[in-house]
């Protein structure tokens, strides 16, 4: 049994994960609710990234406990795992990570064709989250030949296309200016919101953990709950 709340989505308790000498997660604990926005905050080398990767099933903890929906992701096989990560879960790092041969439009419709989707259908659904992300305008154009903002709201449909319930976001606006960072940042909060996705949002600035509902500070790979001042 595990203390997860009856309503949480997503539980960690107690993660302990080391790297030689080094305590990447000492203890850290995370919940968040369906639909909540949440921010992991913290300096650099803090176990940021380590505590999402674990959360993401991504990588194993050492220790500690990681529910989801009632299922304990510890428990799974690696294929469970990422049978999981494909269907429930999107994913938007520090540099899109977009496959540079594809166009635009073929990096959104990739995670539907890997589930299974016709070409046709992967990409009518694609373009309707590239508007939505205000970038259908690139739809033919190769991830070399756009803005770092632009790429980064094309990997943003590319998470959502899915319809997954828990957009996991690693620094998403570290490599961009601060107005288009604020773009990006409003247009993924919003279409998360709009589809009810979760999203646990790594972050070290101030004015991006802002567009959450709540912070969690992580220092020295442990984790608390922060109070909002505002
Ligand atoms: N794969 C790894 N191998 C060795 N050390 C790592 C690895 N990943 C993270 N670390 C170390 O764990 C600590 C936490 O890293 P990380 O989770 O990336 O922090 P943050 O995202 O907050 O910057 C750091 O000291 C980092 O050097
Ligand atoms: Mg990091």
């Amino acid at each position: 049994m595990t203390n997860s709340p009856p309503d949480s989505l997503l539980t960690a308790h107690d993660l302990r994960k080391a790297y030689g000498p080094t305590h990447a997660l000492d203890g850290a604990e995370f919940s968040i609710h369906p639909g909540e926005v949440v921010a992991i905050m913290g300096p650099s080398g803090s176990g940021k990234s380590t505590l999402l990767h674990c959360l993401a099933g991504i990588v194993p903890p050492d220790s500690g406990s990681i529910t989801y929906n009632g299922r304990e992701l510890t428990k799974m096989s690696d294929a469970q795992r990422s049978a999981l990560r494909r269907s429930e879960f999107g994913f938007v790092f520090q540099f899109g990570q977009l496959v540079p041969e594809l166009t635009c439009v073929e990096n959104v419709a990739l995670p539907l064709r890997l589930n299974g989707s016709s070409r046709k259908d992967a990409l009518r659904t694609a373009l309707g989250w590239m508007e939505r992300l205000e970038v259908d305008d690139l739809k033919a154009k190769r991830p070399g030949e756009v803005s770092g903002g632009q790429g980064q709201r094309v990997a943003v449909a590319r998470a959502l296309v899915t319809g997954p319930r828990l957009l996991f976001a690693d620094e998403p606006t570290g490599a961009l200016d601060s107005s288009n960072g604020e773009r990006v940042m409003g247009l993924l909060t919003e279409a998360a919101r709009a589809t009810n996705a979760a999203v646990v949002l790594v972050t070290h600035e101030t004015h991006v953990a802002a567009y959450s509902d709540r912070e969690i500070v992580v220092r020295d790979g442990k984790s608390r709950d922060m109070e909002r001042s505002v």
